[in-house]
């Protein structure tokens, strides 16, 4: 059997990053005898550019048909006046897959306490999996756009607030068998409806996880008085959207973190959690780290290979403790050098 992947490079540092993760996952399919298929397709700002659309037909189409997305990052000013966003391309990417979980794995490697913003006692041990509801909340909600007034609506339904519950007790079950849920609740009726429906689950389906909650506020100065506290989190879209960027950092730097976005039954999509970064854009500069082990995730995820996941990550762990990596985390390699290596040592 072979595996499709709908491969979206993207904009700005995305294609450096998508190549890099793309090669280590060629390396790893020929060690284990997996057979893949890539197409490439125009996707943000890119598709924009050559189609007026950031998410063209003819990639929904192929990303609906495809067994897993493998995605490098999209946006850039260049596309800031444009009548749609390329960050509308991936918003519809995500909601036309139905994938509304957002597995955020953030650890830090052996070695790199010292790399991490906080104090290396702080950040050793630091071992979280975000779990972000991805295809509700406000992102998804009615907009008014306007010059004197403007709104985002957010609102959210017990079942979408359970489904993603449900992934995170999961989760919890291979882990510690903790979650925290993090909400508003002293504020937002969308947050007291999640409080209520994350304790309902739990106590009808998973009365074998504990179970806490933090208001976001207290969860953002928790996450750097003590990130080693928490393993499981699970937050609506905005706030995980916030906390994952915030934590990734005390794990080194956001250019290691990977993601996994899921769903009822559809293609699984790839991603790291850094943006398109066009500051550093074409500059060799990128670390391909995330994408790296986001492309691992895929083989766990979505084509039920976790030895080939465990023999990537295996692998950056081994790079990376043997002292190599990009400028964000103290070293001298670029994307493509730093992963050359990890892909030798893969294979
Ligand atoms: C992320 C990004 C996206 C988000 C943007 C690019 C729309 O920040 O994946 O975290 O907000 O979800
Ligand atoms: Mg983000």
């Amino acid at each position: 059997m072979t595996f499709n992947i709908a491969y979206l490079p993207g904009d700005g540092v995305g294609p450096e990053v998508a190549r890099a993760a793309r090669q280590v996952t060629e390396a790893v399919a020929l060690k284990f005898g997996i057979s893949l298929n890539f197409e490439q397709h125009d996707f943000g700002g890119v598709a924009i550019d050559n189609h007026n659309d950031p998410f063209p037909n003819e990639t929904r189409d192929a990303c609906k048909a495809a067994d897993a997305v493998l995605l490098g990052a999209v946006g850039g000013p260049q596309w800031d006046g444009a009548l749609k966003r390329p960050e509308q391309g991936l918003l519809a990417l995500r909601k036309e897959l139905g994938l509304f979980a957002n597995l955020r794995p953030i650890k830090i490697f052996k070695g790199h306490e010292e790399k991490s913003p906080l104090k290396a006692e702080r950040a050793a041990g630091v071992d979280l999996l975000i779990v972000r509801e991805l295809t509700g909340g406000i992102y998804f909600g009615d907009r008014v756009e306007g010059n004197e007034t403007a709104r985002d609506e957010c609102s959210y339904s017990r079942a979408e607030v359970e489904r993603v519950a449900r992934i995170a007790f999961e989760a919890a079950r291979g882990r510690s068998g903790r979650v925290t849920s993090v909400d508003k609740a002293n504020v937002l009726a969308t947050s007291r409806l999640w409080r209520n429906a994350v304790v309902g689950l739990r106590d009808a389906e998973f009365s074998d996880i504990e179970l806490d909650h933090e208001l976001v506020d207290a969860m953002a100065m928790k996450l750097i008085q003590a990130p080693s506290r928490f393993d499981v989190v699970l937050t609506e879209n905005m706030f995980g959207d916030i906390l994952s960027d915030e934590a990734s950092v005390i794990a080194a730097s956001i250019g290691l973190a990977p993601s996994a976005s899921i769903g009822a039954g559809a293609a699984g999509l790839y991603e790291p959690i850094h943006g398109s970064a066009p500051d550093i854009a074409g500059e060799d500069k990128a670390n391909p780290v995330g994408a790296i082990l986001s492309a691992a995730m895929m083989f766990r995820i979505s084509f039920g290979a976790p030895s080939a996941a465990e023999a990537i990550e295996a692998a950056v762990q081994n790079v990376l403790a043997a002292g190599h990596g990009t400028a964000d985390i103290g070293g001298t390699d670029g994307c493509v050098a730093f992963a050359e290596r990890i892909a030798k040592a893969v294979a």
